[in-house]
């Protein structure tokens, strides 16, 4: 996997949804490949097999259950994301948050599939917790910034510094993106110069008019 790596939550927005899903994939197909910057994308679960056939961009879950195969109805399980050809998924977003049994549950089974997982905090200890359960990344996102037009790496900085020396010390092998209000090439670099290894966004791509000219300035510092 490249870094820095920028991966796009499409979320539920209907800009992020039927055609326009495909409308951003492709644009962030042809980004990644003109930069050569990592670009993954995390669609509705509907669109995870058809993206991860059509286009070369690794596709994610934006959430998955640690249910076993068996009777867990309407349960999303990693080899049902496995078969579908998702390369990872998200774990306990702060839209979709989890207990810890259920984040080390599914950390656990993403790692036995192969499949690599983000598992999502709010702040610094949450960002500790988590790298002690042995995820590929980490993805530090302060709530009450999502969806904003104020990103972390502008507002509050500390907290991406915090987490990775909060990360390193409890387990160096992680990795750390940032995500809440990324919206610009610059918000991208500042995060990967205070030790990030990229972002974690949605709205500023999905709700943008043009998704691949925002794509464009995001990875235009790299
Ligand atoms: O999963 C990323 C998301 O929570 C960040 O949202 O709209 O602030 O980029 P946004």
């Amino acid at each position: 996997m490249g870094m820095p790596f920028i991966l796009l939550n499409l979320k539920t927005y209907t800009e992020g949804s039927g055609q326009r899903a495909h409308h951003i994939a492709e644009a962030a197909q042809q980004v990644a490949e003109e930069s050569g910057v990592e670009i993954g994308i995390a669609p509705s679960y509907m669109n995870i097999h058809p993206m991860s056939m059509h286009y070369s961009l690794p596709v994610y879950a934006q959430h998955v259950d640690a249910a076993a195969p068996g009777a867990h109805t309407g349960s999303v399980t990693v080899e049902a994301l496995r078969s579908a050809g998702a390369t990872g998924s998200l774990v306990n977003h702060s839209e979709r948050r989890l207990t810890l049994a259920d984040i080390d549950a599914a950390v656990t089974q993403l790692r036995s599939a192969g499949l690599i997982s983000v598992v999502c905090s709010n702040n610094i200890a949450t960002s500790a917790a988590a790298a002690a359960l042995g995820p590929d990344f980490v993805a530090i996102e302060p709530p009450e910034l999502i969806g904003g037009t104020v990103s972390v790496s502008q507002a509050n900085p500390e907290i991406i510094t915090g987490t990775v020396d909060a990360v390193q010390r409890v387990n160096p092998s992680v990795k750390i993106l940032t995500g809440a209000g990324i919206h610009s090439g610059e918000c991208v670099k500042v995060a990967v110069d205070l030790g990030t290894a990229g972002v974690l966004l949605a709205s500023s791509v999905v709700k943008a008019k043009a998704p691949i000219s925002v794509l464009r300035d995001l990875v235009s510092k790299l």
